[in-house]
């Protein structure tokens, strides 16, 4: 049997540089753990959160599945969001994108790829209620940039609305929403400017409830 003894080996050396560089590390680390950000990124193995900020273990939070969505009725991701708010009370929520995502990709698709197609679903509505903008993109590659982008601002809105972020907010619980993109082809992060601070904040971001996009979008 194949125990992938190079994953235990890199492991330990990963361990022992970690505790050479800050002993009792992972003594102190086991007390509590502290983050002040939740990160909602996608699955993708190129995406990997802690790497991208520079942050160590005990400083990200993170929820990750496929092309980063946040489902209004997903337990999943409702509950990272529960437990991050209400007992480590994280002080940012970062919704992380990334250009070329595959399972924005594969909405665009017309052929069935299986189970993945009902999730994948969401991105297709955020797709349809954008058709007239959408349009603007003639190439595969921009359409899907940009898609991925719409993507991000869709679920930045979806976190803001969820029971978790607004019973926050009202108990004035300071908690920041953030949509940011990645590109895999430079490792840099794009700030999309739909950083959310507050129910106030929520309505100069959020044009209306019927068509829910920030003004600049
Ligand atoms: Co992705």
């Amino acid at each position: 049997m194949n125990k992938l003894t190079e994953l235990f080996s890199n492991n330990r050396r990963w361990a022992h540089t970690t505790e050479e560089g800050r002993p009792d590390f992972f003594k102190t680390l086991a007390h509590q753990q502290s983050p002040a950000y939740l990160w909602i990124g996608c699955s993708d193995s190129r995406v990997p959160a802690n790497e991208i900020v520079g942050l160590m273990p005990g400083e990200l939070f993170v929820h990750r599945n496929v092309a980063n969505l946040v489902v209004h009725s997903d337990m999943n991701c409702l509950t990272v969001m529960q437990y991050a708010i209400d007992v480590l009370k994280v002080r940012h929520i970062i919704v992380c994108g990334h250009y070329g995502c595959g399972g924005v990709v594969a909405s665009l698709e017309e052929e069935r790829h299986g189970l993945i197609d009902n999730w994948l679903r969401h991105i297709r509505d955020i797709h349809a209620s954008h058709q007239t903008d959408l349009k603007r993109y003639k190439d595969k590659r921009s359409l899907t940039d940009r898609l991925c982008e719409l993507n991000v601002v869709w679920q930045v809105y979806n976190v803001c609305n969820t029971t978790v972020v607004q019973d926050a907010w009202g108990r004035r619980q300071p908690v920041t929403v953030h949509g940011w993109i990645y590109g895999i082809e430079n490792g840099l992060l794009r700030d999309l400017d739909v950083c959310v601070a507050g129910k106030t904040d929520y309505k100069r971001v959020f044009k209306d409830e019927k068509k829910p996009m920030p003004r600049r979008w």
